[in-house]
């Protein structure tokens, strides 16, 4: 049996307290990370440089008691691996050379994807060798939708409405790109745990822009091929999927992707939730991030209201989305002592 309370959890078991990490629970609100980031001049290359990467993703574990680390990287890494230009620009988030709509797959490809990602498994190695044993390692992926978003538009946008209109407009097109993305996902996501990544996360951060058809067609159908693709190499390993703003269509999507477990954004009602979701599966969240970084009594009263929700069933303690780097590192503290005394 292991000793890891994340894989327990995701195994059927029950633990005395739920199992605890945070999404971005590594970056920029931690001073030694925004010490550490001076090391490489642009974000992709710290990525890419495992001694870095791997020391990212263990300082939050020193100062506190998660049940899991994440692998140090970026969803974009994908798009850069398939042969996109992808860079970051300080205080303005990621860029890209937008694909174009006539030809979205012009000048991408596979040939060189796992030599390209190279240096990302080996940090998941060398992360997984130097993890203490109650420790799971989690490797993660952007979903198709969310990827594709980034890769229409050239960046972040307000409400993606250029790739959502693209969709609608030349839905044969976009399919051959979010096939492509399906392809390369999986093959990442399988050599992720090949390198020793023990449960696997999907974002997708934008899948609560899309109406019902479109949420089904762009992001639990890629996600059900991801899954089947993956767990056809690895079929024990856990995966978790955050199909962010779903609202209700969370049920959908914990029903029609043979994913393990969802995580959920602090607008899914934790008794709707119960219900509806823990009923067929784990459920991971859903603390507000804004409430973590405002902190005080409000947020240990929320943490124990999200505890006592859940506590009838499969439970994963985390955030509604990322840490923002405004929090002070002792309201995780906080949080996270909380969640692990019973
Ligand atoms: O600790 C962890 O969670 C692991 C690392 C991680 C990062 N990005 C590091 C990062 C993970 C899991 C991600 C996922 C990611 N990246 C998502 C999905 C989750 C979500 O938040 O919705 C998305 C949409 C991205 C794309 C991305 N990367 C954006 C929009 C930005 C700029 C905004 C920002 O927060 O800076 C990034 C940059 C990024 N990714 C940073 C970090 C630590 C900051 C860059 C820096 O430190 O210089």
């Amino acid at each position: 049996m292991t000793e890891k309370k994340l894989l327990q959890v995701l195994d059927g078991a029950r633990t005395e307290t739920p199992p605890v990490w945070m999404m971005r629970q590594a970056g920029r609100y931690l001073p030694e990370y925004r010490e550490l980031r001076r090391r490489a001049e642009n974000f992709l290359d710290f990525c890419y440089t495992p001694p870095l990467a791997v020391e990212a993703a263990l300082q939050p574990l020193r100062r506190y008691d998660f049940s899991a680390a994440i692998l140090f990287s970026d969803i974009l890494v994908v798009p850069d691996a398939l042969g996109q230009r992808v860079w970051f620009e300080e205080g303005a988030g990621p860029k890209l050379d937008p694909v174009g709509r006539s030809d979205p797959l012009a000048g991408l490809g596979l040939d060189n994807f796992h030599q390209h990602l190279g240096n990302v498994y080996e940090a998941v190695s060398w992360l997984r060798a130097r993890l203490p044993a109650d420790v799971a390692l989690i490797g993660f992926a952007g979903a198709p939708w969310t990827v594709a978003a980034y890769m229409a538009e050239g960046g972040s946008s307000r409400d993606y409405a250029d790739v959502r209109g693209w969709a609608y407009n030349d839905s044969e097109k976009f399919q051959a790109l979010i096939d492509l993305l399906v392809e390369a996902t999986a093959a990442y996501l399988i050599r992720q745990v090949d390198a020793g990544a023990e449960v696997l996360q999907l974002f997708d951060s934008w899948a609560g822009l899309l109406s019902e058809a479109q949420f089904r067609r762009w992001s639990v159908d890629p996600a059900r091929r991801i899954v089947e693709a993956v767990k056809a190499a690895h079929p024990h390993i856990p995966v978790i999927g955050f199909p962010r703003g779903a609202g209700v269509l969370y049920a959908d999507y914990a029903g029609g992707t043979g994913i393990d477990a969802v995580s959920l954004d602090a607008s899914v009602p934790l008794g709707w939730a119960a219900e509806h979701l823990q009923s067929q599966t784990v459920v991971q969240g859903n603390l507000d991030n804004l409430l973590l970084a405002a902190g005080g009594e409000a947020l240990d009263e929320e943490v124990g209201r999200i505890v006592e929700a859940f506590a009838g069933g499969p439970h994963i303690f985390n955030l509604g989305h990322g840490i923002i780097p405004a929090t002070p590192p002792e309201h995780v503290g906080r949080v996270v002592d909380l969640v692990t005394r019973a």
